[in-house]
Formats: C-alpha cells, sequence, structure tokens
C-alpha cells in the first residue's frame, strides 16, 4: 500500500513509498482510509519536538486522524463489522493515517456520522476530542462561564468555539479581521485582532482559558484568569503532575516541574490551575460528539482539501500557521464518499 513516511527525525518532507498492509490483531480493525487530515501535531513528531513524551520507530507513517471503511476485524471485535464507515484518531504509539491502510484498536473509533461525508469527517477526530477533553472533561466548562480560547479560526478554535457554546460558555476569541464573520458564526461572543491587542491588556475575571498557543500566550493567560480559574493548555509545556498522570519516569517528572517552574508560581499568585493536556483517543467520546455533530451543533471547517501525493504541500501550508479551520487529505475516493450524506 502507499504510505507517506519519514525515515528520521528532522526530515522535513514525506516520502510516499510502497509499504506492506498492516496486520491486525485481535482487538483491531483494517480501515481502507479514505480520508485523513493535517494536524500541527504531524510536523511536531517530524521535528522530533514530542520526544520526551513519545518515541517512534522509523521508518514511521505519518498521520494521526482519518475516516474509512472497515475491511478487516480482529478475532475478538463485535462492535464492528466489515463495510462499516468509522472515524477516529489513532493511537499514539500505532500512528499512520497518511496511508491506504491503518490497523487500530476498535476502541479508538466510532460510527462516521451519517450526515458528514468522509472528507468532512476526517476533520473532526483530533481537534474535536482535544476540545471536548480540554472542555468538558478538565475544565468541566459551566454554563455563563467565560472561556478565552485563542486562535478561534485554527482546527482547534473553530471546533473548541462551538463546543464551548455547546455547553453555554461565554466565549472570547483571537483572530485576524478577515475571519471575524467565520468566528462569530460558529458563535464567539467577543472577538479580538490578535495583530491590534494584546487579549490581556483587555480581558479580566476568566473562568478558563484553553490555550493553543504556548510561550508569552500561556503566561498571559493567567493576567485574565480568576482566582480558582483554570488554564488549560495544548501548546505550552507538561507540568509535573501531567508527568505523573501520563507516567513518565520520576526523573523525567521533575525535569518537567524544573521548566514549569514559571507557570507554577503563576498559578500559587493567581489561585488559578494550571494542566497540560495531551489528547487521547477515544470512540466513546467520538460518539458523543456525533450526536452534536447530527444535530447541527457542530460542523467542521475545513481549509482546503488535497490529494495524498500533495502530502507535503499540505504540511508546508500548516507549516504557516494560518489556516482557517482544518486541512485535509484524500486518500481514496469513491463513490461511497458522495452517497455518504
Ligand atoms: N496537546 C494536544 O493534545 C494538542 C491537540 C491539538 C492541537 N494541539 C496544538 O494546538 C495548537 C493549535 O492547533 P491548531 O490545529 O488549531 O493549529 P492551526 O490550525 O495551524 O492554527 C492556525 C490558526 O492560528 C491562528 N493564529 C496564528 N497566529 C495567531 C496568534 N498570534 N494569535 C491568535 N491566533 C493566531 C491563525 O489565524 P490567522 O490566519 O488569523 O493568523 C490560524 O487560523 C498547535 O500547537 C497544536 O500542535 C495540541
Amino acid at each position: 500500500m502507499k504510505a507517506a513516511q519519514i525515515n528520521h527525525y528532522k526530515q522535513t518532507t514525506l516520502t510516499l513509498t510502497d509499504t506492506p498492509v498492516p496486520v491486525v490483531g485481535a482487538h483491531d480493525v483494517l480501515v481502507k482510509i479514505m480520508a485523513a487530515s493535517i494536524n500541527p501535531l504531524d510536523l511536531k513528531i517530524m521535528a522530533g519536538g514530542i520526544r520526551p513524551l513519545l518515541k517512534y520507530h522509523m521508518p514511521l507513517t505519518l498521520g494521526n486522524d482519518f475516516a474509512g471503511v472497515i475491511t478487516e476485524v480482529g478475532a475478538q471485535v463485535t462492535a464492528f463489522k466489515v463495510g462499516d464507515a468509522v472515524y477516529g484518531r489513532a493511537p499514539k504509539d500505532r500512528i499512520g493515517t497518511f496511508a491506504e491502510f491503518i490497523a487500530i484498536d476498535h476502541t479508538a473509533i466510532a460510527f462516521k456520522p451519517q450526515n458528514l461525508t468522509f472528507t468532512e469527517a476526517a476533520a473532526i477526530p483530533l481537534v474535536g476530542l482535544t476540545s471536548y477533553q480540554a472542555l468538558h472533561d478538565i475544565m468541566q466548562l459551566q454554563p455563563g462561564q467565560k472561556v478565552f480560547i485563542p486562535g478561534g479560526s485554527g482546527g482547534i478554535g473553530s471546533l473548541a468555539i462551538q463546543l464551548a457554546k455547546h455547553f453555554g460558555a461565554f466565549v472570547t476569541t483571537t483572530t485576524s479581521p478577515q475571519h471575524f464573520d467565520l468566528v462569530r458564526s460558529l458563535g464567539a461572543d467577543k472577538i479580538i485582532d490578535y495583530h491590534q491587542q494584546n487579549f490581556a491588556d483587555v480581558l479580566t475575571d476568566y473562568d478558563a482559558v484553553l490555550d493553543t498557543r504556548g510561550g508569552q500566550d500561556l503566561q498571559a493567560a493567567f493576567k485574565i484568569i480568576k482566582p480558582g480559574g483554570h488554564v488549560v493548555s495544548i501548546a505550552g509545556l507538561p507540568n509535573a503532575r501531567f508527568g505523573k498522570s501520563y507516567g513518565v519516569p520520576v526523573w523525567k517528572q521533575w525535569l518537567f516541574a524544573l521548566a514549569t517552574r514559571p507557570l507554577s508560581r503563576l498559578e500559587k499568585q493567581t489561585h488559578a490551575t494550571y494542566d497540560f493536556l495531551f489528547m487521547h483517543p477515544s470512540g466513546q467520546q467520538l460518539t458523543i460528539l456525533n450526536e452534536l455533530l447530527a444535530q447541527g451543533t457542530l460542523r467542521p471547517i475545513i481549509d482546503r482539501v488535497m490529494p495524498l501525493d500533495q502530502i507535503n504541500d499540505a504540511l508546508q501550508y500548516s507549516h504557516s500557521g494560518h489556516a482557517t479551520g482544518k486541512i485535509v487529505i484524500e486518500v481514496a475516493t469513491t463513490s461511497a464518499d458522495q452517497n455518504a450524506h
């Protein structure tokens, strides 16, 4: 099968190669991938930036989420059958959705939302699960609470705004003026042009921040957070608490603690909580999102759709940091995609 791979870290482009179709374990299904989405995580993995949390064997097929059709089921799998249309985020140690097939644990997948095409569905898993885990599982966002989600026009922002509105929150975001209409249509209540204003100069008393930026923006989040509030970062540094829950060795937890000392100080000064999130796959949570997608409460925002043989152009576009919503890679097209609505 065709697969887009790297042979070593710091390789800046993927190579399309012929590789064996993956072997299906007892709890796996084999999926013919119809579409996969680009995530900044792909670039971070290529650069070796995720090595403190995950080490991959080379050659490595990239790609973290997908939508496709089951072509084989493992001996222990009863929840799915051959022919089912499914979508999911691959478990972190067995990624590889920029390929024609993936063998994946059945607990990481859900039925594809019926009202979405494969291309649309592939835009959801990683950003949908990240948003759900941040806003629901960690922040436990309540109606009427104020949440700040910077980068509202990005892959995460465009989904997280919609989900935060579903939870009844007042949502503030940052973006460029050309995206104001988009983020307003997704439900943003207050919009800041990040080119003109620093959010920390104009916002106060926020219950929660979903930091999608890291660095200075993460530190500035503590200027707008209420006592008792929650700063959850997906782009900053993992702290010791995260390291412990993620199961990294104690010496690494120490390193994480050292690196996040400024954030720990800010937590104490502001009486707020800082958590780092590295999202996890969950077929169950995707099933929850399915209902919201079916109701139209959530919709995927797609910037562009590109074929697998243009994967490097797609990654380069993602690298620009200015995609509007998701970039989707079409791996296969069949009449099934047209019939998916
Ligand atoms: N830890 C996890 O589990 C996890 C999961 C998912 C994502 N992430 C991370 O979260 C981050 C965001 O991911 P993403 O998929 O949303 O990225 P993305 O789609 O590439 O974000 C692009 C968006 O960012 C906006 N942007 C650029 N500079 C900005 C600034 N200074 N202030 C506000 N917005 C700005 C752009 O808007 P303009 O076009 O207007 O500039 C664009 O719409 C990445 O670092 C990613 O790796 C982590």
